[in-house]
């Protein structure tokens, strides 16, 4: 009799645990094909780099402060719950964070379809840029090669490391000096070793075989749905009294360089200045926008569009802080758009598609700026205000998709993919048509 009680008992609070699983997890993600295996790694390529970050300060930024709340940096303020000041090369400890997060992880490494590698590379590539490495620069990545040789080797070599992935902070060039030059940058992607390896980066090279472009992190890090869309929908409501946004962030602008892209930059600031009525400049030199986003985040909300001429590379983060305040992105180098984050922006196509893109952003030739054929300001003037709210609309389809949600977020937020989610499944579609190559 007692035993039966018992036996009911256990099965009745089965149920019970059943039910409150089925209220607080989300639906069940389908983990066939999506099986992740974080690899152990010696907390050296991880821990201790992480609280090495006021090592090379004053010769970089003291990187501690922004490494709080697990990469997403210290809140803005505490009536702003979503905001944070993130400093988006600390994606690394992040990213770290979501995937020992990720509900398909798999503790035994054959049965998974992807390695993650908790290497924190760009934190590591800083006693390379600045410290006393720089000599052993071309060396970057044997290291941890050989660790990865030495030690259950039958992890790397089930499929020659195709089936890894990492997450870098920096853009590609910091790792791509090539081996018999003497340049900026480690020889990390150079590595023959590496060459089977994804490396997921908020920039890539032109025409690349390892590494993927993924958005950088902004400041917007929800923590549930309605936090997400009281933002979106308030994007909508702003009046944009501003035609165009300049945010000058290299120091570099006001000099009379001869590069082509500082001419290009230069003259959208002549023309930014001499139409001060329409153009909003903001200056985010050194770290003014990620420490201080309000202000900023504020020009951003009441500007139509945004320019985003190359600066010291082709990329910026904040064509992602435009995008997520329904900024629309103008751009001038095919650089900056459409080889890098196809599979962000893209979706649901899966190439790069110039048709697609101009439905959410506005491509002005560099050289047409440069060669004063076409004004900047003819070109957005030109387009109609009907034209201008369904780009928005466009445009805010893809927000949730290149942002970064808190770690910390509610279930129902969890169910949306972020810019996160869909890395990785970037990452499994990318490993799968290899291994059927
Ligand atoms: C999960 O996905 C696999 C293939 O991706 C499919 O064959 C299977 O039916 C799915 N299972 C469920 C429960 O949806
Ligand atoms: C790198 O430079 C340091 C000091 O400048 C020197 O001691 C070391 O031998 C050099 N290493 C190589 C590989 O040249
Ligand atoms: C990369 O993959 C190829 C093909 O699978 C393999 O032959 C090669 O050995 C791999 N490279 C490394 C460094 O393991
Ligand atoms: C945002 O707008 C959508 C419709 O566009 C509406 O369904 C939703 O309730 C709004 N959410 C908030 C939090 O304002």
């Amino acid at each position: 009799m007692a035993k039966i009680t018992i036996t009911t008992a256990v099965v009745l609070i089965f149920f019970l645990l059943l039910e409150l699983a089925g209220t607080y997890l989300a639906s069940p993600l389908n983990c066939t094909d999506r099986k992740i295996y974080i690899r152990r790694l010696p907390i050296r390529y991880n821990k201790v780099l992480a609280v090495s970050c006021s090592r090379y300060s004053p010769l970089t930024i003291n990187l501690c402060p922004y490494l709080h709340n697990s990469g997403l940096g210290p809140k803005v303020h505490d009536r702003f719950r979503s905001w944070h000041r993130t400093h988006h090369h600390l994606i690394e400890k992040f990213f770290h964070r979501r995937v020992q997060d990720y509900p398909c992880l798999i503790g035994d490494p054959k049965q998974a379809n992807a390695i993650f590698l908790p290497y924190y590379i760009g934190l590591d590539s800083l006693r390379f840029l600045y410290g006393d490495g720089w000599n052993s620069s071309v060396q970057h990545g044997m290291d941890l090669f050989n660790y990865l040789l030495k030690n259950n080797a039958e992890i790397w070599r089930r499929n020659g490391g195709s089936d890894h992935f990492l997450i870098s902070g920096r853009s590609s060039w910091d790792f791509s000096r090539p081996k018999m030059k003497l340049d900026w940058g480690t020889s990390f992607l150079e590595l023959p070793e590496f060459f089977n390896v994804t490396v997921l980066t908020p920039e890539s090279r032109r025409w690349s075989w390892q590494e993927q472009a993924i958005p950088y992190m902004t400041s917007f890090h929800p923590k549930n749905v309605a936090e997400f869309y009281k933002w979106v929908n308030m994007t909508e409501k702003m009046d944009r009294t501003s035609l165009m946004l300049f945010v000058k962030s290299s120091t570099d602008v006001d000099s009379s360089d001869e590069d082509v892209a500082d001419i290009l930059s230069q003259k959208i600031l002549k023309e930014c200045r001499t139409n001060s009525g329409l153009c909003t400049l903001v200056d985010c030199t050194g770290k003014k926008c990620e420490d201080e986003p309000k202000s900023y985040i504020h020009s951003l909300l009441h500007s139509k569009f945004c320019l985003h001429p190359p600066g010291i590379s082709p990329t910026t983060r904040q064509i992602f802080d435009g995008i997520i305040a329904g900024c629309i992105p103008v751009f001038f180098d095919e650089m900056t758009s459409s080889f890098q984050y196809k599979w962000h922006l893209k979706f649901p196509e899966k190439n790069v598609d110039q048709q697609l893109l101009s439905t959410f952003s506005v491509f002005i030739s560099e050289k047409d700026v440069v060669e004063e054929t076409v004004t900047v300001l003819d070109v957005l003037t030109k387009i109609g205000e009907k034209e201008v709210n369904l780009m928005r609309k466009e445009l805010k389809k893809r927000v949730f998709g290149v942002m970064y949600r808190s770690h910390k977020a509610s279930p129902e937020l969890k169910e949306m993919k972020d810019a996160f989610d869909l890395a990785i499944d970037g990452v499994f579609q990318r490993i799968k048509t290899r291994q059927n190559h």
